[in-house]
């Protein structure tokens, strides 16, 4: 059934793991999700980004979503809005039936801006106390994705802006980050640590001073009780880029959040790690190996299910990685 996130992250608290959150955008992607879930029994986050509800439309994704629901009755599953820009938004996922939002306040309205401590909070405290009136779970975010770690100048909407905070200003502060867990009640945070949405994340292994594992150590000990998020949290498997230029992609070197990293996070308060980009990967590695060496094929079953057998490999590696396995 669908539930609200926050039974799924007080359960995951109460026994130490972690949940992946997947972001989907059509049914390929749900199903990829839902048979992993079914496969390793675990509790699921399916989460659509605001291009997600744009691209599929509303309408289409609400009955997906509750298709999923209908056909896995034993799998709990919460339906999140990724990285809501405004109240609004919020509120029209919570009224397509979302049992969860993120109010990501981090940045303006337009997503692109990094927005002051007083305009996050405002936003956000508006969200918790719309949402929580309807049983819905609410994450906020606090401190900026992107930009040094990268090499490239990416900020969070990864076009490539250039970054006008140091790496250390855009981590989450500790000191703010409980402020902030006070003053808007949220059930999640997603803290800044050093990553960035997207397949350029490192141009080489990460190591403590571009990944800030220990910012998750410290804002845990400050917030025992609070839901931590990682965003940014692929890990860019070296077999999936390689897959994609065996069969005619071109890919620059690149490397992700390590699985172990993640662990360690899980050890120290993180909750749900937010992954699509390992997932989309997957998908158009796959679909480039059929479309190699079959190019007479033009069903599109003959490549999408692939695509999706390829993203349900990632989901259920993920899923055991993480703990959630086994504990739906
Ligand atoms: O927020 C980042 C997620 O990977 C969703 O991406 O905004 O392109 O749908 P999107
Ligand atoms: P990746 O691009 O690392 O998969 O991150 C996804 C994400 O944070 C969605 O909110
Ligand atoms: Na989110
Ligand atoms: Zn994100």
């Amino acid at each position: 059934p669908l539930v609200p996130m926050r039974l799924l992250l007080d359960h995951a608290a109460e026994n130490s793991y972690g949940l992946a959150a997947f972001n989907v955008n059509n049914m390929e992607q749900i199903q990829a999700i839902m048979e992993a879930a079914r496969e390793t029994e675990s509790p699921v986050i399916v989460q659509a980004s605001r291009g997600a509800r744009s691209y599929s439309q509303d309408n289409y994704l609400r009955h997906l979503m509750l298709a999923a629901a209908e056909l896995y009755p034993g799998i709990p599953m919460v339906m999140h809005q990724d990285h809501g820009n405004s109240p609004d938004t919020c509120k029209s996922a919570i009224e397509n039936g979302f049992t969860s939002v993120m109010m990501d306040g981090s940045l303006k309205a337009d997503g692109k801006t990094p927005a002051d401590y007083a305009y996050n909070v405002q936003v956000t405290r508006e969200v918790t106390q719309m949402a929580h009136a309807m049983g819905v779970s609410v994450e906020g975010e606090l401190g900026c994705l992107g930009s040094l770690a990268s090499g490239e100048g990416e900020q969070e909407d990864g076009h490539g802006a250039t970054g006008v905070l140091s790496h250390d200003q855009l981590l989450t502060d500790p000191d703010e980050a409980e402020r902030f867990v006070n003053d808007t009640k949220v059930d999640a945070l997603a803290v800044a640590i050093g990553t960035s949405h997207g397949a350029y994340k490192f141009t080489a292994a990460p190591t403590g001073e571009v990944l800030a594992m220990d910012r998750i150590e410290e804002i845990h000990r400050r917030l025992p009780n609070c839901h931590l998020v990682m965003h940014g949290s692929s890990s860019v498997p070296q077999e999936l880029q390689d897959v994609i230029n065996k069969y005619g992609g071109k890919l620059k070197q690149t490397w992700g959040v390590p699985v172990e990293e993640i662990q360690r996070g899980i050890k120290h308060g993180v909750r749900k790690i937010n992954v699509d980009t390992d997932n989309r990967l997957a998908i158009t590695g796959a679909i480039r190996k059929v479309f190699a060496e079959t190019p007479e094929k033009f069903d599109p079953r003959d490549y999408l299910k692939p695509a999706r057998d390829a993203m349900k490999q990632v989901c259920i590696d993920r899923m055991v990685a993480f703990g959630q396995a086994g504990q739906a």
